[in-house]
């Protein structure tokens, strides 16, 4: 199936080719013993290109699908792949935060398996006027949902010197945060950073020669940006909590990270459903303060290395999951 972006011009791709979805099999393993009822409801919180949820709707035939992505893009390339499943599936536009409104409104009470494959998609990065790579120059966008908010461009010329090394630090975990928020600052003065490759080279001019980097100097910065812009950390550590209340007992849910600051925010909340409450020195837990949670794997999984082999966006992927054990309190 060919597919092409609103507003891009060129690229004619094949959907199988740019996009494998990663952990495919381990995700359908650990959702499976959720999804087998006729007319289960599975949530795909980060549609994308529809990789997951078509293997999902193949493999359980009586299955459900609301599929969420806050990019109109994927949800049009997502709608014709699964067109031919008809009324099974149900896509929204909402950031996932959303997730248990959208839910209610499309008319389901609950639901039995979620997933959320975290990040930006292939599309995402290989149309180059969506301005995510800094491989490729092009307006510094960087928005998933076109339709609404501040772009990567708004940012950098808006934003102080001390505001720019905040995000830098944080959301990049940039050892130059300092140093690249300077250099920023006096380019903006002599012109606007509107495109990804001015930026790249501020980055490139300002790195001294003897700093000791893994990978390219933008990087990190690029990282940074984008989640600034989407607000990334803020809406996945109020959707984790919000997807655990929609899972009925026996309800499971996987995450798939790639980088440590999102992964943090899932263990965390994890943990926390997956903790007693009974106060210490109890001799016995009392069904109240058992856990609501149970989680599926220990710690965090990794792609298998043939896995990695074959599809390098495997390659950072943390994946967690987690089994509702009884009714919140
Ligand atoms: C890695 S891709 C998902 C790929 C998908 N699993 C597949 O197989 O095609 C992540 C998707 O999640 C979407 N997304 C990221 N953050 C989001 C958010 N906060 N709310 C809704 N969608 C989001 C992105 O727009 C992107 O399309």
């Amino acid at each position: 199936m060919g597919i092409r972006a609103e507003g891009s011009s060129p690229p004619i791709m094949n959907l199988h080719e740019i996009h494998t979805p990663v952990m495919l099999e381990r995700c359908i393993e650990l959702l499976a013993p959720a999804l087998q009822r006729d007319g289960a409801v599975f949530v795909d919180a980060t549609l994308g290109m529809g990789g997951h949820s078509e293997a999902f709707l193949e493999r359980f035939p009586g299955l459900r699908l609301v599929g969420l992505d806050r990019d109109t893009d994927a949800l049009r390339i997502a709608g014709e792949r699964l067109a031919r499943f008809g009324d099974r599936v149900t896509l929204v536009h909402t950031v996932y935060d959303g997730i248990a409104d959208a839910l209610a409104s499309e008319g389901f009470p609950a639901a039995d398996g979620i997933l959320f494959d975290l990040g930006v998609s292939s599309l995402q990065l290989d149309v180059a006027d969506r301005g995510f790579a800094y491989a490729q120059d092009a307006p510094l966008d960087m928005r998933m949902d076109q339709s609404a908010g501040t772009t990567a461009a708004d940012i950098l010329a808006t934003y102080g010197e001390g505001d720019l090394r905040r995000i830098f630090e944080r959301y990049g975990e940039e050892k130059l945060a300092g140093r690249y928020a300077r250099a920023i600052i006096a380019a903006r003065a002599q012109a606007p950073i509107e495109r990804s490759g001015r930026l790249v080279e501020i980055l490139q001019a300002a790195t001294p020669a003897a700093a000791q980097r893994t990978g390219h100097p933008a990087k990190r910065v690029f990282q940074a940006l984008r989640i600034e812009v989407n607000r990334e950390l803020s809406v996945l550590e109020r959707a984790i909590p919000a997807a655990l209340g929609i899972l009925p007992v026996g309800g499971r849910i996987v995450v798939l990270s790639y980088q440590s600051l999102e992964d943090r925010l899932v263990k965390r909340a994890f943990a926390e459903a997956s903790a007693s409450t009974a106060p210490r020195g109890l001799p016995v837990e009392l069904p109240e303060h058992a856990p609501r949670f149970r989680l599926l794997v220990k710690g965090a999984e990794l792609a298998t290395d043939e896995e990695r082999a074959v599809n390098p966006r495997a390659t950072p992927v943390r994946l967690r999951a987690a089994e509702r054990m009884r009714e919140d309190a």
